[in-house]
């Protein structure tokens, strides 16, 4: 599935919520700065201080993401997440953060966009965007 680039910028310029959740689903939301897609089909998500997160990512790869500012960009990102702790993908998300803060990234998360839904309320909500 696609993003638009009215999605993608959106997602890069706005605080997200990113929902996990356990093997036997448990649900977890939190509130996530460094995110940005770094494609039309892929978020980059920095992990620096997860803990629930990243332990239901290794365990369930399924996660949710949608933007704080819904009224802009009324979708619901989901697909599943690969968990880089080397490589160029984790490189590249600590160069991100270390050009903005002193902190050092414990991993990059990498979802990839396996559908998109409507939160638009009104006769659109929940249906898939294709
Ligand atoms: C405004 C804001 C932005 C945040 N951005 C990030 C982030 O980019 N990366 C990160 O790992 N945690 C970030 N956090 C912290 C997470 O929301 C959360 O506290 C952390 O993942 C631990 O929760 P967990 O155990 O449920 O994973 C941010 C928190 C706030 C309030």
């Amino acid at each position: 599935m696609v993003m638009t680039d009215e999605m993608m910028k959106a997602v890069e310029n706005d605080l997200v919520f990113f929902a996990t959740s356990t093997a036997d689903g448990v649900p977890n939301v939190v509130p996530i700065g460094f995110a940005k897609p770094i494609d039309s089909e892929h978020i980059l998500i920095v992990d620096n201080y997860m803990h629930k997160t990243h332990e239901n990512l290794e365990k369930n790869p399924e996660a949710a993401l949608v933007v704080k500012d819904a009224k802009k960009c009324p979708y619901q990102f989901k697909g599943k997440v690969e968990i880089f702790e080397s490589g160029k993908i984790f490189d590249d998300a600590v160069e991100w953060v270390t050009n903005v803060m002193s902190k050092q990234p414990k991993a990059a998360m990498l979802m990839t966009v396996e559908k998109i839904y409507s939160v638009q309320p009104g006769p659109d909500a929940g249906k898939q965007v294709d």
